[in-house]
Order: C-alpha cells, then sequence, then structure tokens
C-alpha cells in the first residue's frame, strides 16, 4: 500500500537507474567544473575521489539499508529504527535541506532548459556567450518563468508518482549524455592552447587548496551523491530483499562521480583554449559549451540543443528525488495525498527559488555568507553544512547507537558476494568518516 502510493521501482535495474538518476545531474555538469575551477583544479579533485571513497560509499550503503530496513521516509526511518529518541531530527533537517536545495536547484535548472531553445539560436547569431549568459541571467523575469517551467515539469512527475516512464527513458538518456559528453571532450582537447587547461584539472598543485576548498569538496561529495538529506533512505525504502545494497553503492557512486570526472574533462581544455576564467563561478558550463559548440560548425548547433537537453532530463531525474524526499514525509507522517503534497510543497520552493534568481540581477547587490549572493549563500549552507552534518549524524547513529551489527546484516541480504559489508565498513562509519568530516568542519572554522 505505501510503497504503491510513494512510487515503487519495477527491478533491479529501474532502480539503480532512479538512484543513479538522483545522483547524476546538475551537481555533476554544472557544479563540479565550477567548484573545481573557484578552489583550484586537480588537488580539488584528488580530495573529492578521496571523500567519496572514504566517507561517501559507506554513507551511501547506510543510507540504503536504514531505508530498506525501516520501509520509510527519511524522518519515519528514525522514528522505526529509534524510537523514543531524539534521531527524527536528523531526517527533519535532511527534508529541510532538501527543500533548500530544490529551491536553488530549479532555477539552475531553468537555465539549462532555456538553453534548449536559446544556445542555437545564440551561436547562429555570432554572439559572445559570455554576455548572452550574462544578459539571461540578470533579467528579472525570464530565469523566473524559466524556473516555474522547470517546477511544473517537476511537478507532474511527481504528483503521478514514479512512473515506470522514468526507468525506461533513463536508460536510453543517461548514456546518451555520457555520449554527448565524448564528442565535447574530443573537441575541446583538440582545441589549440587546451594543454594547459588539461594540466589545470589533472596536475594537483596543494598549495592553491584552501581549508575552504576542502570543505567544499566534502560538500560537493555529499551534494552529488545525493547523500546527508535522506534521499537514498527515501530510496532504499522501495528496495526488495533480494537486491544488492553493497554492489548498487559502489555502481551509483562510480557513475556519478565518472561522469563529474568526464564533465571538468569537457569543460577545462575549452575554458583554457578560450581564455575565460576557470574560477568564473556558476556561469562557467553555460558559457563554455556554447562556446566550443559554436567551434564546430552546423553540426555544433544541433549537439548544443542535445547537450542542454539531457542536462535538463539529468536535472529532472534529481530534482525529482529532492520533491520526492520532502513530500514523502507529508503523505507518510502528515497523512497529506500524493497530489496535496506534491503542489503545495513545490509551489513553496518555487517561492523560495524567487530570491536565487533575482540575485543574479536587480537584487545582486544584495550580498549573504562571505559575500556570496542568495543562491550561491543557500548552496553553501545545504551542501557544505546541512549534508555533511546529516552525513556525520548518520555515522554516529550506525556506528555508535543502531550498532554496525544489525547494519551489516541488513546490508548484506541479498548481497551476492561480489562486495560485501564487514570490517571495512565497520571502520570506516565508525571512525574514519565521522572523524574526517568532524575534523573539515574545525578546519573550516579556522579551529586549527
Ligand atoms: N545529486 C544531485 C546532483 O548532483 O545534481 C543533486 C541532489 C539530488 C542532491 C538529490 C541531493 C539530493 F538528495
Amino acid at each position: 500500500m505505501e510503497i504503491k502510493e510513494r512510487g515503487n521501482w519495477g527491478s533491479q535495474f529501474g532502480f539503480i537507474a532512479a538512484a543513479a538518476g538522483s545522483a547524476v545531474g546538475l551537481g555533476n555538469i554544472w557544479k563540479f567544473p565550477y567548484i573545481t575551477g573557484r578552489y583550484g583544479g586537480a588537488a580539488f579533485v584528488l580530495v573529492y575521489l578521496l571523500f567519496v571513497i572514504l566517507v561517501c560509499v559507506p554513507i551511501m550503503n547506510s543510507e540504503l539499508l536504514v531505508g530498506r530496513k525501516s520501509g520509510k521516509n527519511a524522518l519515519g526511518a528514525f522514528k522505526v529504527l529509534a524510537p523514543k529518541s531524539s534521531w527524527w531530527i536528523v531526517g527533519l533537517m535532511g527534508i529541510i535541506a532538501g527543500f533548500v536545495i530544490l529551491s536553488y536547484y530549479s532555477v539552475i535548472a531553468g537555465w539549462a532548459t532555456a538553453y534548449i531553445f536559446k544556445s542555437g539560436a545564440y551561436m547562429a547569431a555570432g554572439a559572445n556567450p559570455a554576455d548572452v549568459f550574462v544578459a539571461f541571467i540578470t533579467s528579472p523575469a525570464t530565469p523566473i518563468i524559466w524556473h516555474a517551467i522547470f517546477m511544473l515539469m517537476c511537478i507532474g512527475v511527481v504528483s503521478a508518482g514514479i512512473e515506470k516512464g522514468i526507468e525506461k527513458y533513463s536508460k536510453i538518456l543517461m548514456p546518451t549524455l555520457v555520449l554527448i559528453l565524448l564528442v565535447l571532450i574530443i573537441r575541446s582537447v583538440t582545441l589549440p592552447g587546451s594543454g594547459a587547461g588539461l594540466a589545470f584539472y589533472l596536475k594537483p598543485d596543494f598549495s592553491k587548496l584552501s581549508a575552504e576548498g576542502i570543505l567544499a569538496a566534502l560538500g560537493q561529495a555529499f551534494f552529488s551523491l545525493s547523500l546527508g538529506m535522506g534521499c537514498m533512505i527515501t530510496y532504499g525504502s522501495y528496495l526488495k530483499k533480494d537486491q544488492d545494497i553493497p554492489v548498487n553503492s559502489y555502481w551509483i557512486a562510480g557513475a556519478d562521480t565518472g561522469i563529474a570526472f568526464l564533465a571538468g574533462l569537457a569543460i577545462f581544455p575549452a575554458v583554457f583554449a578560450f581564455g575565460l576564467e576557470p574560477g568564473a563561478g556558476p556561469g562557467l558550463t553555460f558559457i563554455t559549451v556554447p562556446a566550443v559548440f559554436a567551434s564546430m560548425g552546423a553540426i555544433g548547433h544541433l549537439f548544443g540543443i542535445l547537450f542542454f537537453f539531457l542536462l535538463t532530463i539529468a536535472a529532472l531525474t534529481s530534482a525529482i528525488s529532492l520533491l520526492e524526499v520532502v513530500c514523502a514525509y507529508f503523505i507518510d507522517e502528515v497523512k497529506w495525498n500524493r497530489k496535496k503534497a506534491v503542489w503545495i510543497m513545490g509551489i513553496f520552493i518555487f517561492l523560495l527559488g524567487i530570491p536565487s534568481s533575482l540575485g543574479q540581477g536587480v537584487w545582486s547587490s544584495y550580498k549573504f555568507i562571505g559575500g556570496r549572493d542568495f543562491l550561491d549563500s543557500l548552496d553553501f549552507i545545504a551542501s557544505n553544512i546541512l549534508l555533511p552534518l546529516g552525513g556525520f549524524l548518520l555515522c554516529i547513529f550506525i556506528g555508535w547507537y543502531w550498532g554496525t551489527d544489525k547494519a551489516i546484516e541488513e546490508g548484506n541480504i541479498g548481497a551476492k558476494g561480489a562486495i560485501t559489508l564487514g570490517g571495512g565498513y565497520r571502520f570506516l562509519i565508525k571512525y574514519v568518516a565521522p572523524i574526517a568530516i568532524f575534523i573539515v568542519f574545525l578546519k573550516s572554522i579556522g579551529v586549527f
């Protein structure tokens, strides 16, 4: 009953497609390159990889097994596994994080949606991609309209329940996205002057890595893998007992990291070839990609349209999971029906997105955390604080409260043996992951 109300993965593959669909999104293609550029390139990438392997994969396993064991949403899961305790607050924090993230995520996704229609026309007119982008995002109304359109698509899919359609399309669309990235990479690395970009991206220079950069790497790993806010708890709650959690975790993390890496390989050589600024910020992808495609002539226009179409779909499969986390709570715990939950939350999330959009233009003089605009500030709070904190508390929950024995037992049900949870997992979740997160937090607030 409950599973039906909240959606159901038909098959093992359907689950992987949906979970990978949640993980692979703007975080990989838009955010990873610009954050990498902002924090100095290859050294950042290495630290990011370390966090994925040592912190995020064990947490991925943990979220999925907590979800499957409890069969509940992010908050309900803690109520089931730890009744009469305050652990549900961790779930609540996650739901709030999902709400906040989707508000600005949808603004960026709206840019991607608009670019399906705009990039080709701009390229044909031979306009400067940076000017075009800035003119677009600083205008007061148009980006908000695209934000609304994207939210409506999201509401449409989630209110219908998670359909087979999403699973089926993910199967075709994700591989096509990788293919287009490969085309971009080939064009990008063959541009004259691209070598400096490759060096920036692949040759680590640790002197460029700040404490803030390390925190950003941690936050980005959580954001990109959809961890720390109960998304994988919610998705795990639809898993059947015969499905292999440890192997799935590796697949999702591997696919997500691989695609982020490819996006960097497509962007940075071109950034240097065109003399753009690698630390340019949120516009990096939207400026660089049209520039690369414009350099390819007529066929480039077609690729441009296809690229932004696929980016929009990738964003949609992630946005769906964000909205699902928020709505699953209202459906399970507040007993709203799905339509009501999705529309009410969708509208509030849309409204919170408006200042993020206006902050690019008419409200750009308003600065918040560390001189960031509204969008960047929300992203900083959600990605760099709420998600790692959620992950940290989950480690404490599993490692020191609920117990790793129970976790390992649940996690290995359905494991076919290629990878199983054991001593390594126990060590990572009890010590390595929480201590690493704790140290990064201390370092970023300047304790040492
Ligand atoms: N992982 C998504 C991305 O990289 O675009 C964003 C995201 C989705 C974050 C779902 C968190 C989440 F729960």
